[in-house]
């Protein structure tokens, strides 16, 4: 049976900031971060935006009202969630309408999260090929002001519709997965910033593709020139170039420039939000679906998924005839023609802005936001949530 992605879609919030200006903020070159890391702009969420509403907000895009009778799993992928006991997907479930014989769940394991929900996603409709299920990636990258991880924050979700006969990518059976316990990245409870140990985590990444890919080769005795294109997890669009070139020096020249090309545009999106950790790798994906132009059906591409901790997979798809039919490319372009650059200043201020935690009461102006949904403000410990098709 085919299993895949039928439809994927993306969400980012409407302001942003560019990354010449930060980095002149911050006295250093701005070809540090044109360059050097490999951003142009980073997306800053309002705090009408978090989490939850960055998903469903994405979801919507793409769910049709058939879609919402047949959905009968969501699973969130986040690392960025908003509680530590109700899952984010029940909020998403509720907002959308999806019907209510379903289970909502969130599953974790820093930007891997959304991988480990396809995947479960695939199981379930090799058992029930009736079903769809929403996997939705939706996270908020966040350093701090003035760190060195402050050029790789970001912000954004995407949501997938996995079903059996996927019209956009058939997922294939020969993952390679690895699993080490490692520090390069984490952020404890009690903590709404990360903590990496940068250097590192850049090496273990690195080292965690060039393993996966090893073990699939063998697995499968593939080689580059199965692949169209092969797409990474991107905190920042230099990263994945870092280690696609660590293993193409076995590679024969027209199959290396295919995939360094390739690769250029699957970076296209991700260069003008930033990480959004576990939906990165699929805007990566978005990104090549939707602006390279002579996109093949058939064509095979790889996917490499990277959460610190660490846990990688190496796996694959193949375009289905007609892909570029269900794709949402001229919504996602007046997306981010929409957006609105802020300045340092308003980015710092909208960064150290808090919900309270102490019961209080709280309201935002959501007209302010031209998002669908959105977070209209907190009362009781609890998020109040607007989507404003609906009220
Ligand atoms: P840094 O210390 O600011 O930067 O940290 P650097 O000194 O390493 O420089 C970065 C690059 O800019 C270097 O290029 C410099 O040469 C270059 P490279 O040698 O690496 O190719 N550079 C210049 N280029 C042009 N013109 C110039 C110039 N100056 C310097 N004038 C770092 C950078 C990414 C480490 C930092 O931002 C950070 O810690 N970010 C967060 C961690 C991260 O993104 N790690 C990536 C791998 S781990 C991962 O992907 C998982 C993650 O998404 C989390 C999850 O799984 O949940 C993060």
């Amino acid at each position: 049976m085919k299993i895949g992605i039928d439809k994927i879609g993306f969400f980012t919030p409407h302001l942003y900031v560019d990354m010449e200006k930060l980095a002149e903020a911050r006295n250093i070159d701005p070809a540090k971060f044109t360059i050097g890391i490999g951003q142009s702009q980073m997306a800053v969420p309002p705090i009408t935006q978090d989490t939850v509403t960055m998903a469903a907000n994405a979801a919507l895009q793409i769910l049709d009202e058939d879609d919402k009778q047949s959905v009968d799993f969501v699973i969130f992928g986040t690392e960025t969630g908003v509680d530590h006991s109700k899952s984010a997907a029940v909020y998403v479930h509720g907002l959308l309408g999806i019907q209510p014989q379903a289970r909502s769940i969130e599953v974790k394991q820093a930007c891997f999260g959304a991988t480990a929900a396809i995947q479960m996603a695939k199981g379930y409709i090799a058992l029930h090929p009736e079903s769809k299920v929403l996997v939705l990636a939706s996270d908020i990258a966040r350093y701090g002001l003035n760190t060195a991880g402050e050029s790789t924050q970001g912000a954004g979700a995407v949501a997938m519709l996995i079903s059996a006969n996927p019209r956009i990518l058939v997922l294939e059976d020969d993952n390679s997965m690895l699993t080490d316990d490692i520090m390069d990245f984490w952020r404890p409870i009690y903590s709404d910033k990360a903590f990496v140990d940068g250097k590192y985590s850049n090496e273990q990444y690195i080292l965690f593709f060039t393993k996966v890919w090893q073990a699939y080769k063998e697995k499968t005795g593939l080689d580059f020139s199965d692949f169209e294109a092969i797409c990474f997890h991107l905190p920042y669009t230099k990263m994945g170039k870092k280690a696609l070139m660590a293993v193409l020096d076995d590679a024969a020249e027209e199959d290396a420039s295919r995939l360094m090309d390739n690769y250029q545009v699957s970076t296209t999106y991700n260069r003008n939000v930033g990480n959004i950790y576990t939906g990165s790798l699929y805007l990566s994906l978005l990104s090549l679906l939707e602006q390279k132009e002579d996109l093949e059906a058939g064509s095979r591409i790889g996917l490499f998924s990277y959460g610190s901790g660490a846990v990688g997979e190496f796996f694959t798809g193949i375009l289905e005839a007609g892909f570029q039919n269900h794709l949402f490319r001229d919504e996602h372009e007046k997306q981010f023609a929409a957006r609105k650059e802020i300045s340092v200043d308003e980015y710092e201020k909208i960064f150290e802005e808090q919900l309270p935690t102490d019961g209080s009461k709280v309201e935002f102006d959501i007209d302010e936001d031209p998002a669908v949904i959105c977070l209209a403000g907190v009362e009781g410990h609890s998020r109040k949530y607007v989507n404003k098709q609906t009220v």
